[in-house]
């Protein structure tokens, strides 16, 4: 039996929202969120990239990590006030604060902060904001503060960008050539790089020997960080793939956007990252007991409108025929999202929620309307 929304919130340490671009990572995100605190759960949403005004909902101010207590609305009058927390991913303050962690010395931390070609490196590495949202997620999910931390994953070019780039860096700070080409470097006018030698000779024809050299000190005082770095990349890997945390897949309701979601599914199982719940993002729900059948529905419209007909002194047939058409039209468009969410249960694996998510006249953008998704959340009905 797949897990209910409920028993996931109640149940992980840390829930992981991914898909593509705009298919309602951040929003559903914050609604889990509220859910998770209508179960009595503290909670964290560490978001990345909110709307303006779901950002100013969340009382959340942009690059600013500062947690947000934010008052969450009652499910009903049964419900005992709670409130969720809410912070925003700033990769620069992140990196920050892992050099600090792991530099040698304090003096050492802060030439590496301090120097000119740090803030571009923290900031424009690749994947550097996948991997501090990481970061930030296993700091967030071990400090002791909260219950269950969900992360709205940052809209990655690639969506397993991020889920990657732990691993990357794992690879990268500890392979062998570069820690050949790097670690040594620390002590400059040394092995290649020493003045004269033919690697250095050769840099300065097309780059100014000072300014290579303030790269590489650069890269020294880095590098005695990548101790550090490597295990805690380590230690984010166990967290996301260990029993505590657990994926939600997030698509949009249309055949494409479920094919993206499928495969990420199945990269996220080679990884041995467990996608646990499938979101169908903005399906059109009808009322079930709308008939649009536009045939029975003009000769059922036509006979109870039809005093009213007569007082108007209106066409009812011709007015009934009009909302028969316009009913059948979007029975249409429904019945073709309830095909995408069985499509999508038929593409999710048996051990996987697959919860349709209802689309919203408004966009949900006040905890209001996000309320109301974290409602539909944990108690779905069957579409
Ligand atoms: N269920 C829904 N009904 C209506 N609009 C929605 C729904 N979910 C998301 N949206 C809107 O879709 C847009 C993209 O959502 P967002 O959460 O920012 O996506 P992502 O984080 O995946 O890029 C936003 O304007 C949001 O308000
Ligand atoms: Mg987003």
């Amino acid at each position: 039996m797949p897990p209910t929304i409920a028993e996931l919130l109640t149940s992980k340490r840390v829930l992981l929202c991914v898909g593509t671009g705009g298919v309602g990572k951040t929003t559903l995100s914050a609604a889990l969120g509220i859910a998770a605190a209508r179960l009595g759960r503290r909670t964290l949403v560490l978001t990345v990239d909110p709307a303006r005004r779901l950002a100013n909902a969340l009382g959340l101010q942009a690059f600013d990590e500062q947690v947000q207590r934010i008052a969450v609305p009652r499910g009903g009058a049964q419900q005992p006030a709670t409130s969720l927390d809410a912070s925003m991913l700033d990769v620069k303050r992140t990196f920050d604060r892992v050099v600090t962690r792991y530099a040698r010395s304090q003096q050492s931390a802060q030439r590496i902060l301090g120097h000119p070609f740090y803030v571009q490196a923290s900031t424009a590495l690749a994947g550097s904001q996948e991997y501090m949202a990481t970061e930030r997620l296993y700091e967030c999910a071990t400090c002791g503060q909260w219950d269950l931390v969900i992360l709205d994953t940052p809209p990655a070019e690639h969506a397993l960008d991020f889920l990657d780039a732990p691993r990357r860096l794992i690879d990268l700070f500890g392979s062998p050539a570069f820690r050949k080409v790097i670690a040594p470097s620390r002590r400059l006018n040394s092995g290649v790089f020493r003045s004269g030698s033919m690697v250095m000779r050769g840099l300065q024809r097309f780059t100014s020997v000072e300014m290579f050299s303030n790269l590489l000190e650069f890269f020294g005082d880095l590098s005695e960080t990548f101790d550090g770095f490597v295990q805690r990349a380590e230690q984010v890997q166990a967290l996301v793939t260990g029993p505590d945390a657990a994926f939600i897949l997030v698509s949009a309701c249309d055949p494409t956007s479920s094919d993206q979601a499928a495969s990420l599914g199945r990269q996220l199982r080679a990884q041995r990252m467990l996608p646990a719940a499938w979101l169908v993002n903005r399906v059109l729900a009808l009322d079930p007991a709308l008939d649009t059948d536009p045939v029975a529905l003009t000769a059922a419209l036509a006979r109870e409108w039809r005093t009213l007909g007569d007082a108007l002194g209106r066409d009812v047939p011709h007015l009934a025929e009009h909302v028969a058409q316009t009913t059948a039209a979007l029975g249409r468009l429904a019945a073709a999202d309830l095909a995408v969410v069985q499509r999508v249960r038929d593409q999710a694996s048996a051990d996987m929620a697959v919860v349709p998510v209802a689309r919203r006249d408004d966009e949900p953008h006040d905890l209001i309307g996000l309320s109301a998704i974290a409602q539909a959340l944990v108690a779905p009905t069957q579409a």
